[in-house]
């Protein structure tokens, strides 16, 4: 055999033993996945509703550090919103896309505008706590199902709203 079919065996060797890629689950499958996004989408919309509301409510002497984070927070939670409802997309499923929707899914509820800033920083925390509930949930129907595109994109959601839960921990402590 010259080297050149040698290569060619080699390569028909490896690509027998690898696993077929999964380009398509069941449908059963994809609406285990869709739905769990579906309801995560859900609590991320309402949580950044909370933070624009607590953005532009928020008083007294912290007003410029909380006016300050509460923008940042909202504008990495409308990314993670964004890519989560385009990874339903990618299942074929439609995203839950109106007010109505989100909060009858939503378990982390709304509030009101005139609360005291340590409220705001409690009620953010406790939003995290949710959210974190919901996600280690998503991450783990997309171990089971082998769906790395969905492990990998919640997996950078929750080290990130770990560390944010972290701050506004340090934040509170007297
Ligand atoms: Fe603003």
């Amino acid at each position: 055999m010259d080297i050149e079919n040698v290569a060619k065996t080699q390569l028909d060797t490896r690509l027998a033993k690898a696993k077929p890629i999964k380009l398509g689950w069941s449908s059963d499958e994809t609406d285990r996945i869709a739905s769990a996004l579906n309801e995560l989408l859900a609590n991320f919309q309402v949580h950044y509703q909370k933070l624009r509301n607590y953005h532009w409510n928020i008083k007294g002497p912290d007003f410029f550090d909380l006016h300050e984070e509460f923008e940042n927070l909202y504008t990495e939670t409308a990314l993670h919103v964004d890519e989560v409802a385009e990874r339903i997309r990618v299942f074929s499923h439609t995203p839950l896309s109106t007010m109505r929707d989100y909060l009858e899914h939503a378990a982390i509820k709304e509030t009101g505008s005139d609360l005291q800033a340590e409220v705001m920083v409690r009620e953010v925390l406790s939003d995290f706590r949710i959210l974190l509930g919901y996600l280690v949930s998503v991450l783990s129907i997309a171990s089971e199902l082998e769906d790395a595109g969905t492990e990998q994109m919640i997996k950078g959601y929750i080290k990130k709203i770990e560390k944010h839960h972290w701050m506004l921990t340090a934040f509170l402590a007297k």
